[in-house]
């Protein structure tokens, strides 16, 4: 693969530009940073990626796809610990005003500066003096959390609720649990997934594709009983891995060694890197640009147990695109903490067991008049508190201070054998980000050579991923060939899953390096003897080769 350099990356990023695959949004009113269009032939490109992203989980036998609103009431995300949690720090230029994050302004001089502390992050601007991206002077203003979440509100007026557009797409996920459990019937492990954009309000988007406002994100959410993990088999992937751990550093080996030594701290994590490693090199990537780095225990997200990044490396530098997570049983717990609805699943005993039951029950005789409509919920805030809870207490039930005398409630004390009990899945989840995938594979796609003294340009996408499949050419617009060519044209856009070009402007060599351009893997040729012998000219992109083929022969 050829070299990284900015000048290159000048060259590519043009091409996408001028040829309608990734360009900056509302240009025309100035446009926005951190905001960018898949345009003509961008647009298919993002939507095969994101396809072959579900079907290649889907075919683990055991995932569904879901799709929830962007729009998320305060209260969701309030649970999820984003409202309280979903921050970095910014600090402002003095001299220009432009806002920056503290830790990018120190990430050359301190390996893992997100993780730093609001007093660390003074302390080191304050003695290395970083420079401002925007004007190059070094004068800082007071360093703040920032939320990175857009605002917005369900609503009008004062009666309008306060809402988020989502920064994850999992948080669906989770509220949608105990719909995803029936369909399920009821059986673990299974997954949900769902493709769709994210928000996050980065403070200074820059590096194109790689730090955007609005983006695409496809996240896999895997519930598991923590009490009986799935096996795995890892022998499906002998080819050692590039990994950074916390504690061995830079490695090379396999997932199953990997996983044996505990290295990688949760199988399902490991399966999942491997699953990971398998869509991304088969969308395009290449495995030697690709690593995962574990996350160092402080630089861990608000809910995460283990987590590993998917980084690849390419013009700008090594960079994370796909984040997989053990999230334990933080979002469900937090969920069911927030509503008082039970998100969880029925384990059965191999064996029935003896339990103590040692706690509080309500009493319905008198509880009832009591609390009326509420006494189911008081009944059930009750029998979850310990044997030394006293009373009277102040309990807040959906919103509402109920006051529980101790006339209401009976001390409960038996033992009971049970066959089962109620717990809280745990979720493992591999989160991608589809806009970085698809930056890197067109990085790594795209060729620069030399043909005919002048410069050339493909890209070598994969076939299953190409915008377009095939360009039909006539060799001129006359003698029947132009008709004949939108006939193959209109017939091969009718086909299952084939998107054709037809271009007759220019030269035949034009034409063909207009298709290599933009990675469309053939180009079908009609030519005088095509009138007379049904047959056209199949040209490869990767080869260069051209075949004779009889037009009902056509390979699509
Ligand atoms: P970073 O450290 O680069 O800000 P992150 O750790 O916040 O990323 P996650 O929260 O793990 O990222 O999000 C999951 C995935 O979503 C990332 O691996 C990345 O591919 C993608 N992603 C996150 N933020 C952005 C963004 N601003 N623009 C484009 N993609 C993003
Ligand atoms: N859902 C993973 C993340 O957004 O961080």
């Amino acid at each position: 693969m050829e070299e990284f350099s900015s000048e290159r990356l000048g060259r590519l990023t043009g091409m996408l530009k001028r040829r309608g695959v990734i360009l900056p949004a509302f240009e025309i009113h100035g446009g926005a940073a951190g905001l960018y269009d898949f345009g003509p032939v961008g647009g298919r490109l993002r939507n095969r990626v994101n396809q072959s992203w579900i079907e290649h989980w889907q075919s683990l036998g055991n995932i569904v796809e879901i799709s929830s609103p962007t729009v998320t009431p305060y209260p969701v995300l309030e649970a999820s610990g984003h409202v309280g949690e979903f921050s970095d720090f910014v600090t402002e230029c003095q001299n220009c005003g432009e806002a920056s994050r503290a830790d990018h302004l120190v990430e050359d001089i301190h390996p893992n500066a997100d993780a730093l502390t609001k007093s660390a992050l003074i302390d080191l601007i304050k003695s290395h003096n970083p420079e401002c991206p925007s004007c190059g002077s070094s004068s800082w203003g007071p360093i703040d959390a920032q939320n990175l979440m857009f605002n917005t509100k369900i609503g009008a007026g004062s009666s309008g609720r306060q809402a988020f557009l989502r920064p994850e797409t999992a948080q669906g996920m989770f509220t949608s649990f105990t719909s995803i459990y029936r369909h399920f019937r009821e059986r673990l492990p299974f997954g949900a997934l769902q493709t769709g954009k994210g928000y996050r309000n980065e403070i200074s988007p820059r590096q194109g594709m790689i730090r955007l406002r609005e983006f695409n994100m496809a996240e896999l959410e895997y519930f598991i009983d923590p009490e009986s993990e799935p096996v795995h088999d890892f022998s499906i992937w002998n080819q050692s891995l590039n990994l950074i751990s916390e504690e061995s550093g830079s490695i090379s080996m396999t997932i199953s060694e990997a996983v044996s030594k505990g290295i990688i701290r949760h199988p399902t994590v490991g399966y999942f890197m491997g699953w990971t490693m398998d869509f991304l090199t088969n969308v395009g990537i290449n495995p030697e640009h690709l690593r995962f780095r574990q996350h160092e225990s402080d630089e861990m997200a608000h809910y995460a147990q283990d987590c590993w990044d998917a980084e690849i490396n390419g013009s700008y530098g090594w960079v994370e695109c796909v984040g997989i997570a053990h999230r334990g049983c933080y979002d469900l717990t937090a969920h069911e903490n927030a509503t008082g609805q039970r998100l969880r699943a029925w384990r059965t005993f191999s064996e029935p067991r003896v339990v103590e039951i040692n706690g509080w029950t309500t009493d319905g005789a008198k509880a009832g008049p009591a609390f009326r409509a509420l006494a189911g919920k008081v009944k059930l805030a009750v029998e979850e508190m310990s044997a030394d809870s006293s009373f009277p207490i102040s309990l807040d039930i959906e919103g509402e201070v109920v006051e529980v005398l101790p006339e209401h409630v009976k001390r409960v004390q038996r033992t009971e054998n049970v066959n089962g009990e109620w717990y809280v899945p745990h979720v493992v989840e591999p989160a991608f980000g589809i806009d970085r995938i698809i930056w890197h594979l067109l990085d790594h796609s795209y060729s620069e050579t030399e043909k005919s003294g002048e410069d050339y340009t493909l890209l070598r996408l994969p076939e299953a991923i190409a915008p377009v499949d095939v360009t039909v050419l006539p060799l001129y617009e006359k003698d029947g060939m132009g008709e004949m060519a939108e006939r193959i044209h209109r017939d091969l856009c009718g086909r299952k899953n084939v998107f054709s070009v037809y271009d007759a402007s220019g030269s035949i060599g034009r034409r063909y390096a207009r298709a290599d351009e933009i990675g469309v893997p053939y180009c079908i040729t009609v030519d005088h003897d095509s009138i007379t012998d049904n047959t056209v000219t199949l040209r490869s992109r990767d080869t260069g080769e051209q075949t004779r083929v009889s037009i009902d022969d056509l390979p699509f």
